[in-house]
């Protein structure tokens, strides 16, 4: 058996390491943009190879695919997969774990995935409008006075998004100047280059509430979610600075997170599966591969879907593979036969932390955050009972490992409870540092008891909202009061 991997971040290692520890014993190959050190040494112990290349590009995939004789193919990213690897990969033959281009879109285009939800009346829709040319957004913004969050209409790495409230009429014009400007920086710098989709920029009704993830393995007809994640998106403790890839994540015992309920798991559940009978119907293709919802708990919905991911989140893959009791190999397998009712997928009862470790300069100065090497102490952070997973770092032909400019390292640890699991965690950071004395920053009340009792209060009083609106027949609906025409209900 031999399986070859996309990809090269903390998410792909996790990857990497749940198919290795299968009962096929397959070989491991990879096809990397960088040379991340945890996969090179599963392919070495395994007696599989690695490349390096565009991973964006189909031939190179599947040349290298083809080289290898592998069985199958596993995409962690989401760019590989907006370039068709998977359409290039099933036309040569090759199977592939990850979705086709066009079911893709769900992530790729934020209004492909809206009017998808709108068309198929899928529960947990905002309103939002989309817009090619940033003169009709500017227009817009100056002719309603919302709420909004701006994004840009395409996946970009996560990266230009603004939620801006404007409850105060004073102030009105000056939230239509800010509004406008994020308009024109979304245009010009977040899209800047992007030609794939119509949309340039997305205007969509603001919530607030806990967010969480939702991932799970589809083979088009099934989906088996896995258990809850919370990733934290700020730079800095108590959310607050930039927004990151993810600085860290927590995930409870069994498959709630302790601010979710049972009952808004299996709602959230619900609306996955919905998206993915909707992106069949709508492209002619099956889904096949990962289907991750980013889901906020609010007022209007309850479980509602701010983004949709093609691939596992990073950092939460990192919480629930290493976890993972069913076998990864079998589980693919499943995938590609569409037969994955057919097969368990199982955790460990044990809650996880994973913290993020960045070079000093990530998020918004990657150019300086760049070229440090990097002290990693594997064996200290195992007696800590931690695990450490490489992100974006560089192994060097002398043995050097140099930061790549995003998150370094992620390091995982488990317990009976989230701050058990984080203080592990937090042992561990102090032996992850750079050689030449750059810092490095993470976040320590990730898995704290400080900062899940803040989620857990934040949920408790949406929760009171969307429960009061679910019984007064009010779910999804905005009801605005506007001087001189009185009272509006907007219906979704
Ligand atoms: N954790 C956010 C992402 O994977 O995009």
């Amino acid at each position: 058996m031999k399986v070859m991997l996309v990809g090269e971040a903390a998410r792909e290692h996790a990857i990497a390491e749940a198919v290795c520890r299968s009962r096929f014993e397959p070989k491991l190959y990879a096809a990397m943009k960088l040379r991340n050190p945890g996969i090179i040494s599963l392919c070495k112990r395994t007696g599989g190879e690695y490349v390096t290349g565009k991973t964006t590009d189909p031939s190179f995939i599947v040349e290298s695919a083809e080289r290898f004789h592998v069985d199958f193919v596993f995409v962690g990213p989401e760019e590989p997969l907006f370039h068709g690897i998977a359409d290039a990969l099933e036309e040569a033959g090759i199977p592939c774990i990850g979705a086709r281009r066009a079911p893709a879109e769900l992530e790729m285009s934020k209004a492909f995935m809206r009017r998808l939800m709108w068309k198929h009346g899928i529960p947990g829709r905002l309103r939002f409008k989309a817009f090619r040319e940033v003169e009709d957004a500017v227009a817009y913004i100056r002719e309603y006075a919302e709420s909004v969050a701006l994004k840009p209409a395409r996946q970009v790495g996560g990266k230009g998004v603004k939620v801006i409230a404007d409850l105060q009429a004073y102030l009105s014009r000056e939230k239509a100047h800010v509004k406008e400007q994020h308009a024109k920086i979304i245009s010009e710098e977040h899209m800047k280059g992007y030609t794939d989709i119509e949309d340039r920029i997305l205007i969509e009704e603001k919530v607030e509430g806990p967010e969480y993830t939702l991932q799970a393995f589809t083979d088009g007809r099934t989906v088996k979610p896995f258990p809850l994640v919370q990733d934290n998106k700020n730079a800095f403790e108590m959310d607050i600075g930039p927004e990151t890839g993810g600085m860290g994540s927590i995930a409870g015992r069994g498959m709630l997170l302790p601010f979710i309920t049972m009952q808004e798991y299996r709602r959230s559940t619900e609306i996955v599966k919905a998206c993915v009978r909707a992106v069949e119907a709508e492209t002619g293709y099956k889904y096949k591969g990962v289907v991750s919802g980013q889901m906020m708990l609010t007022a209007a919905w309850g479980p509602t879907i701010i983004e949709f991911y093609c691939r596992f989140g990073d950092p939460e893959a990192v919480n629930v593979l290493p976890i993972l009791k069913s076998d990864m190999v079998e589980l693919c397998q499943a995938i590609i036969d569409e037969r994955l009712n057919k097969v368990k997928l199982e955790f460990e009862d044990i809650a996880t932390v994973v913290k993020g470790i960045a070079p000093k300069g990530y998020p918004d100065r990657r150019d300086l955050a760049k070229g440090h090497p990097v002290v990693v102490d594997e064996e200290a952070v195992k007696r800590k009972g931690g695990r450490v997973y490489y992100a974006s770092t560089d192994l060097q032909p002398d043995g050097t490992i140099l930061t790549g400019g995003s998150r370094l390292v992620e390091i995982f640890a488990k317990g009976k409870s989230i701050p058990e699991a984080g203080r592990k965690a937090e042992a561990c950071i102090p032996f992850v540092s750079l050689a030449d004395g750059w810092g490095v920053f993470y976040r320590s009340d990730i898995g704290s008891e400080i900062l899940l009792k803040r989620r857990i209060e934040q949920a408790e009083l949406v929760r009171g909202v969307y429960k009061y609106r679910f019984r007064k027949g009010l779910v999804g609906k905005t009801i605005e009061w506007i001087p001189g025409r009185g009272k509006i209900v907007l219906e979704a």
